[in-house]
């Protein structure tokens, strides 16, 4: 018997799109790298449209959208503005990020206790296209609690604080994730997780519970500067090779 899973990796590309915005060049070509990406192994391509267009541009969303055969998740800020281009653009699902204009990343999850009616519309706007909706989230269980409120059916847990934790408290942000993955796959929602994995971290992080789909950027893209783009991605995606949920 096949004693290992398979969890799906979501190639995130914008860093990709952080080189070209950096001169304004028509290169690296992101059409180029999504190719690249999905024929190394990639599960899915995901871009993050972000309010100040800091590296995916409108025009690189729906030119991936004619060229993915995977599947494209567009993460966004729950804003009217992304959700008339999601509705347009029609991902094969949209994650929900807090965004403030003046961070390095997306820095935490989304509040959905305290935003449940806004972010509910929007997910009821989406869902009327068919588009599934993944909320980014600290690994709570009382924020699960509000995303199954929202019809939301899909949760990222958000991998940052395990990401930089220190020694002492990489056991309690590990038990976080471990909890509200075991909580949330309990309650129908499917778990994926992302930010802040890297080649050594996966090893840890691989072993949380019911992960369906890892989204991994910033990490990749370095790599694929000495290795290439498509040895970063498949090197990613046999780290990422785990054992069965027990
Ligand atoms: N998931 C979400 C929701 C994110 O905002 C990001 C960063 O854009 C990622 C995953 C990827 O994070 P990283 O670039 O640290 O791998």
């Amino acid at each position: 018997m096949d004693k290992t899973r398979t969890i799906r990796l979501g190639v995130n590309l914008d860093h990709v799109a952080t080189i070209r915005q950096a001169r304004f060049t028509p290169y690296p070509d992101l059409i180029e790298a999504v190719k690249i990406t999905e024929q190394a192994g990639a599960d899915g391509i995901t871009m993050h449209l972000r309010e100040d267009r800091r590296h995916i541009q409108t025009e690189d969303v729906f030119a991936a959208r004619e060229v993915v055969g995977t599947t494209l998740n567009l993460e966004m800020a729950a804003t009217a503005e992304m959700i008339k281009i999601a509705l347009q653009l029609e991902p094969d699902y949209c994650c929900i990020v807090p965004e403030k204009r003046a961070e390095l990343t997306t820095e935490g999850g989304l509040d959905v206790i305290a935003n449940i009616r806004h972010i509910a519309d929007a997910c009821a706007k989406l869902n009327q296209k068919n588009i599934q909706v993944s909320l980014f989230i600290e690994p709570d269980i009382d924020v699960i609690e509000a995303v199954i409120k929202t019809g939301a059916t899909l949760v990222e847990l958000h991998t940052g604080k395990y990401a930089i934790s220190s020694a002492d408290e990489a056991k309690y942000e590990l038990q976080r994730l471990v909890s509200a993955a075991e909580y949330a796959a309990e309650k129908g929602l499917q778990v994926n997780a992302g930010h802040g994995i890297d080649y050594h971290n996966i090893a840890v992080i691989k072993t949380i519970p019911h992960l369906y789909e890892l989204n991994i950027g910033h990490s990749i893209v370095a790599r694929a500067l000495f290795v290439g783009l498509a040895q970063a991605v498949s090197e990613m995606k046999t780290a990422m090779i785990a054992a069965n949920d027990a």
